[in-house]
């Protein structure tokens, strides 16, 4: 087993593990990737501020996302073709956050349907929605969410239409994999991804193909969602999302302090200061600049979530210093399940907890929940510099 003690290391073994195709399709933003880049190079510019001499014995990280108990409030968010980096990607990745007792959020765009990961894991887990055109699927969904037990529903409020990502273009994106003299070439030096692959049925998107009318290739996911997405989504649907559904309603997408606004208008339960890593506006600030408006605007009346960029416990507990009440990691978990399955996930969620809690030690904190902006520096116009 090697030696990891960072994401780093994890993120090294899965791109030699993985074909170049999925590797390309969770490392990249979308145009110039300067958003993708920022949303990690913003928290480097936050510094933190050391404590001496502090009693640090009987330090906790447990807290709560959208009412639910937490290891640490670090979630795994809803990420598309997992099942594409490791076989059976969704559900190795859900029992581990279960493990380990955090949330696992299951993207519409996943290789296991819900019924899948529902029968091979115990506890609920979190579902999130693409709004397709199709109305009588999305009502389905919703069934399908609440027959599988979903504790909260996260509804993706910033993919109407997909952001460029050039190179998914230039690989020809799918799943499964199309074969081509490239593809196939770069498929030979992933034998052991193969060798799994080839011992599992879920190969396609299986919330979708033989649920959604209208598809015509539901293993391109750039065609599949030019054809299917409903790009008129507006606040009037999300309301009416709401009242669909019975649980915690979580809104991930939200860059901008009126549409939190907007949010907590319509109902929401919590919000995600997300710009869907980096994939979507390019161009756009990064999310962990445009948490302290957010939380000037709406922090003290809803739950506030921050993804997109955290590579590290140290990121994570930035963003609770700031005021968010948990995070989620996406890429981060998908290193390590691209590298190791379900044990590579594990581990990615032990160092993020690891670095998190030592990083409270020295910050002189023994609770998480006890984070606060007096444990941060930040440069004095950290989330005005841009107006
Ligand atoms: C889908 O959510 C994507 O970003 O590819």
């Amino acid at each position: 087993m090697p030696i990891i003690t960072e994401i780093e290391d994890l993120k090294r073994l899965y791109k030699r593990r993985v074909p170049r195709m999925f590797y390309d399709y969770a490392e990249t933003g979308s145009w110039t990737g300067q958003t993708f880049r920022e949303n990690s190079s913003d928290f480097d510019e936050i510094r933190l501020r050391q404590r001496v001499a502090v009693d640090m014995a009987g330090r906790s990280t447990a807290s709560q996302m959208a009412g639910q108990d937490c290891t640490m409030p670090v979630a795994l968010a809803p990420v598309g073709l997992c099942g594409m980096q490791s076989a059976d990607g969704e559900i190795k990745a859900a029992r581990a956050a279960e493990k380990f007792g955090v949330p696992f959020t299951l993207s519409t765009m996943s290789i296991c349907s819900i019924e899948d990961v529902a029968e091979h894991t115990s506890k609920p887990f979190w579902f999130q929605v693409y709004t397709l055109k199709d109305d009588d699927f999305m009502r389905r969904l919703f069934d399908r969410a609440k027959a599988a037990k979903c504790s909260a529903l996260v509804i993706t409020v910033d993919l109407q239409v997909l952001g460029q990502r050039h190179k998914d273009l230039k690989n020809g994106l799918s799943a499964p994999p199309k074969l081509t003299p490239s593809s196939i070439l770069n498929l030979a030096t992933k034998v052991p991804w193969g060798l799994e692959m080839l011992q599992t049925k879920r190969r396609f998107f299986g919330n979708i193909v033989g649920h959604a009318k209208g598809v015509t290739n539901p293993s391109s996911l750039s065609t599949w969602t030019a054809e299917s997405f409903d790009p008129s989504l507006d606040w009037d649907r999300i309301r009416e999302f709401r009242k669909w559904w019975d649980g915690p309603v979580i809104l991930k997408g939200i860059l901008d302090a009126e549409d939190a606004k907007k949010a907590l208008d319509v109902g929401a339960d919590a919000i995600v200061v997300s710009n869907h890593g980096g994939r979507q506006l390019d161009g756009a600030l990064s999310s962990i600049r445009t948490l302290p408006k957010i939380m000037d605007a709406v922090g003290d009346k809803i739950e506030v979530h921050l993804d997109s960029g955290i590579r590290s416990g140290q990121d994570v507990l930035k963003a609770l210093a700031l005021g968010a009440k948990g995070t989620m990691i996406g890429r981060a978990f998908v290193y390590g399940l691209g590298a190791m399955g379900e044990a590579g996930v594990t581990r990615a969620l032990e160092v993020i907890h690891k670095e998190l809690d030592i990083t409270m030690a020295l910050c002189g904190e023994r609770n998480v929940k006890d984070l606060g902006r007096h444990n941060l520096l930040l440069p004095a116009d950290f989330a005005d510099r841009w107006r």
